[in-house]
């Protein structure tokens, strides 16, 4: 039987969204700024966190393949669905839900380094340190966590769990 355990519940995640917004909206006062949320997982953050800014933005999404089914990350990153806004001299934010090995997100800010934006950034609501195989450096973080397997707030396990409100430390009995 699987429990999960609450690690941060919707007020917490809503206090967390609050001040990454104030920082980004004042960051980004006078730029031309795209979000890009990273498929699946990201979408419930982002749309929540678009809400809490004070600025104009652009919206797209990336879709990248690092998981399987269960909850063991391959090393293989690859991109399954690119953005479609040009983003040539634009300052872009990644916005990703949790970063673990810090593989995706690194394999994304190198693809789109390559489209040539004024700056590429990286926001992600949860830092896993656990399995940190590659130094990308988030600019904006949520929430560290030292380890487990988080589902939640757009977070699955086999595609389950997305839809809860919260974040849960997922145990098996
Ligand atoms: C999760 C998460 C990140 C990635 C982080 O996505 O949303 O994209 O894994 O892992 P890493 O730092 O070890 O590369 P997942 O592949 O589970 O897809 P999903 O967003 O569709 O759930």
């Amino acid at each position: 039987m699987p429990i999960l355990s609450p690690v941060l519940n919707k007020d917490e995640i809503e206090a967390v969204i609050t001040g990454i917004a104030e920082n980004i909206s004042f960051d980004y006062r006078s730029k031309n700024l795209v979000l890009i949320g990273v498929l699946k997982g990201a979408f419930v953050f982002l749309a929540d966190l678009i809400r809490h800014l004070t600025i104009d933005v652009e919206i797209d999404f990336i879709g990248a393949a690092s998981y399987g089914a269960g909850t063991v990350s391959s090393e293989q990153v690859r991109i399954t669905s690119d953005i479609t806004i040009d983003v040539a001299g634009k300052d872009v934010l990644v916005v990703e839900d949790i970063v673990d090995t810090g593989l995706t997100l690194g394999f994304i800010r190198d693809h789109l380094a390559a489209k040539a934006p004024n700056s590429v950034r990286i926001c992600a609501l949860l830092d896993k340190h656990e399995r940190r195989q590659k130094n990308t450096y988030v600019d904006y973080v949520g929430h560290g966590v030292q380890e487990g397997f988080l589902v939640g707030y757009g977070l699955d396990h086999a595609e389950r769990y997305r839809q809860l409100p919260a974040i849960y430390h997922l145990k098996s009995e």
